[in-house]
């Protein structure tokens, strides 16, 4: 075996944490594996899919409450967004918001960098002051300037939801430390809803959803060396009641053995891997988890069908905080 076909070594964190999941009774992969390129075609496919209310529920929801959504942001506001992508929700709030600076966060700095200088046409007075950081982690954030009253984040997608909830709650509370007193949380979250609904979401006709799971293993074959057969698997998605949560898994359809880092696993038929769950809220559970991360529950906004919610969380003194939704 030459160099280029030794197996690669187990040498980093990414590697430490796949072999945890692929050695554990239930087999599971970290989630963040789907979005290589072509995962993140993938996800924007997902979000145009008939089945998938989330991203247009949400879009709807911006374009009728932007407006009050930035009176209760205040004024000369410094606009923090986590995970920003394309930010194509976030010109509904620039639009109407007296912004003092934009801080678009995200890990993938191409990405970041092409959407800031697409923002700056529009926005051509506005600082926009990209950052590439991994929002998981406390951000250092650019030295605010004397014009801006408040921080805010807004935190849209339900990405919180594919988070679980320990650290769901230590990331809101990074969130509450970044935003202070003055300050607040904007956020976007799926709501619980009919199972039917819910699963058609995450295993749509076209199969998309299908090959966004299934590109997990062709991501890690492609730059992790795993010997994954693409075909041994299929997908499946399904809603955990008890724990609130769309689980996707892959299921093993016979009996199929893989390596990666050098280290062998077997699967037996029907054995699942599971890649990732993505929590539903009630408008309570949201608001109990506001309270215990620092923040006050303020404004909520909904389309008709309470699909999903936007909601305005306050940073707030010590037992300010109403586990209700106002
Ligand atoms: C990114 N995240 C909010 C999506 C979700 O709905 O949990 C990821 C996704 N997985 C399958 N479809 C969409």
């Amino acid at each position: 075996m030459d160099q280029g076909d030794a197996p690669r070594r187990c040498r980093d964190t990414d590697c430490d944490e796949i072999l945890r999941g692929l050695e554990a009774s239930q087999k599971r992969l970290p989630s963040k594996f789907f979005y290589d390129e072509r995962g993140s075609a993938l996800f924007d496919r997902i979000c145009e899919l008939p089945e998938y209310y989330v991203t247009r529920t949400e879009r709807a929801i911006m374009q009728a409450h932007a407006g009050e959504m930035a009176q209760m942001l205040g004024e000369n506001v410094r606009l923090v967004e986590f995970g920003s992508g394309s930010s194509v929700k976030t010109r509904l709030l620039l639009d109407r918001l007296d912004t003092a600076a934009y801080i678009p966060v995200d890990i993938s700095s191409e990405h970041l960098h092409r959407t800031a200088r697409e923002l700056a046409q529009t926005y051509p007075t506005l600082p926009i002051q990209p950052l590439v950081a991994d929002f998981t982690e406390p951000l250092l954030l650019p030295e605010e300037s004397s014009e801006s009253r408040s921080t805010a984040v807004y935190f849209p997608g339900s990405t919180l939801g594919n988070f679980e909830p320990a650290p769901a709650t230590a990331l809101l509370r990074n969130i509450r430390a970044l935003v202070g007193n003055d300050g607040g949380l904007l956020i976007g979250a799926d709501l619980q809803k009919d199972q039917r609904e819910l699963e058609a979401a995450y295993d749509d006709a076209a199969g998309v959803t299908a090959e966004f799971n299934l590109n997990l293993l062709a991501h890690l074959n492609r730059d992790y060396g795993a010997t994954f057969q693409l075909d041994a698997f299929k997908h499946l998605a399904r809603y955990n009641t008890r724990h609130g949560r769309i689980e996707m898994h892959l299921v093993a359809q016979a009996a199929h053995d893989f390596t990666i880092f050098g280290e062998r696993f077997s699967m037996r038929a029907d054995e699942t891997i599971h890649t990732e769950n993505s929590y539903k809220y009630t408008l309570e559970s949201l608001s109990a988890l506001a309270c215990a991360s620092g923040f006050a529950p303020g404004r909520t906004w909904t389309d008709p069908a309470q699909r999903f919610v936007v909601q305005w969380w306050r940073g707030r003194k010590q037992s300010q905080c109403m586990a209700q939704a106002a």
